[in-house]
């Protein structure tokens, strides 16, 4: 939704994001960057590039309108074509399922991952996905970010805007996000050879001193909001601390007869995160008896170690290195970072954007990246930035642009959506025209 537009073209549905009107510092989400009118033009852009391998969402209201009914074919066709050119160009898909845009009618019904009715009509959707575009697209994920789902206040991208905000609600879309994770999976390997993985928001964390309690914060914070479900991704269950303090804190999970088989026999092909930033954890911030879910938004200071963008978000390559090093070690299987990038506020004056920091930024991520590697030995199957091409932020905020290349519109007013390449577009053609060697 960050990017497709096309918000009511050829059938499509309504999801929750198309009824989010503009704010005096947002745009509403009806147009994005028209990638659904731009698409090839997009595509041509990226194999000038080099780039070899695209990740995109697929729209879940575009192809079947009120999420548990009937296939919207003219949706489908239009995924099929977007994957023929992708492929016509040397570009390898990488199939998001779930980018938070809950399609609108099972929002209002079923208030969401809350029922297990849209837990069924998600697996439904995934494997007629995995059924139309499983022999062409090789790499899979369902989930954008799935602990986000874990972290209070994060119902809304599940699609949950009437459950109160308790632990209880957390715990249950959570896990049946896991349920419908887990299925999906089942279904890729047993119909499939494509691959597919579990994803994360992996910021690493560090204490804010050597003291005990900050320590143990940050790897208590670990073990809930990544690792709990890491241990699913690749064991197939969840974590035996977390499930102690569920059990403790009379939580109330949904858990039911045969969940158990369900998580059981998740695997994952690779492991897939998002990283931007670091965090710092300072536990004198965290009230007593909050949840442990909710202790680094409590506990977030700032690092006097690292510079920040004008956003605030700490700029840390070697978080980064230190992230694929941890997934690898601990969980054994390859590593695929796709969304790295940093947000900057640019306005197009008729000479190219000199975006020097976006090169400094890339530049020491991959570098990060290479470490990790050649210097420890990672499997590492690809980079994927965020972004190619400018896009809505996942506020709303046209002016946080991430893209090599710069869309032409602002929040409120569209433009003619141009697309023109900034500086970082011709340095990312040199990187992946050598493979990473000339950075
Ligand atoms: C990730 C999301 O959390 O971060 C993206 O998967 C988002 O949707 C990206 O755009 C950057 O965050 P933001 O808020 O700067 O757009």
């Amino acid at each position: 939704m960050q990017t497709e537009g096309g918000w009511d073209a050829d059938g499509k549905g309504k999801s929750v994001y198309d009824i989010r009107p503009a704010t005096a510092d947002t745009s509403d989400w009806k147009f994005a960057n028209d990638n659904y009118h731009h698409y090839t033009e997009d595509f041509d852009l990226m194999a000038a590039e080099g780039m070899n391998c695209y990740r995109f969402q697929i729209s879940w209201s575009r192809v079947n309108p009120t999420g548990d009914g009937a296939w919207n074919q003219a949706g489908i066709d239009y995924y099929s074509r977007f994957i023929d050119d992708l492929i016509k160009r040397g570009i390898q898909p990488m199939i998001c399922l779930y980018h938070f845009d809950m399609p609108l009618a099972l929002a209002e019904k079923y208030d969401g991952f809350m029922d297990r009715h849209v837990v069924d009509a998600f697996v439904r959707y995934g494997k007629k996905m995995i059924d139309e575009f499983g022999d062409r697209v090789k790499y899979w994920i369902t989930f954008n970010e799935q602990n986000l789902y874990f972290m209070p206040g994060a119902s809304v991208i599940a699609g949950s805007s009437k459950a109160p905000h308790t632990a209880d609600t957390l715990y249950t879309i959570a896990h049946h996000i896991m349920l419908a994770h887990s299925q999906v999976v089942a279904y890729l390997h047993k119909t499939t050879h494509d691959q597919i993985g579990g994803m994360l928001a992996y910021a690493e964390f560090y204490p804010a001193t050597c003291k005990p309690a900050d320590v143990q914060a940050v790897r208590k914070t670990d073990e809930f909001l990544n690792r709990d479900l890491l241990d699913v991704f690749v064991h197939g269950h969840y974590s035996n601390e977390v499930l102690t303090y569920v059990k403790n804190h009379h939580i109330n999970m949904d858990w039911q007869d045969g969940d158990e088989k369900i998580l059981g026999a998740t695997t994952s092909d690779f492991l897939a995160f998002s990283y931007y930033r670091s965090s710092t954890i300072n536990s004198d911030l965290i009230p007593d008896d909050t949840l442990v879910n909710e202790w680094p938004n409590k506990g977030d200071q700032a690092n006097p170690y690292l510079k920040t963008s004008e956003w605030g978000w700490q700029i840390d390559p070697t978080g980064f290195r230190d992230v694929i090093d941890k997934l690898y070690d601990q969980y054994g299987v390859p590593i695929f970072p796709i969304e790295n990038g940093i947000g900057v506020r640019e306005e197009y004056n008729g000479t190219q954007i000199q975006d020097d920091y976006r090169i400094d930024y890339h530049r020491a991520h991959i570098q990060a990246m290479e470490d990790a590697m050649f210097e420890d030995g990672v499997p590492v199957i690809g980079y994927l930035g965020w972004g190619l091409i400018d896009i809505l932020s996942s506020h709303g905020d046209m002016n946080k642009r991430y893209g090599m290349v710069y869309v032409n519109r602002t929040n409120h007013d569209l433009k003619d959506m141009k697309r023109i390449p900034k500086k970082s577009y011709y340095w990312f053609e040199k990187v992946i025209k050598s493979n990473g060697a000339d950075l």
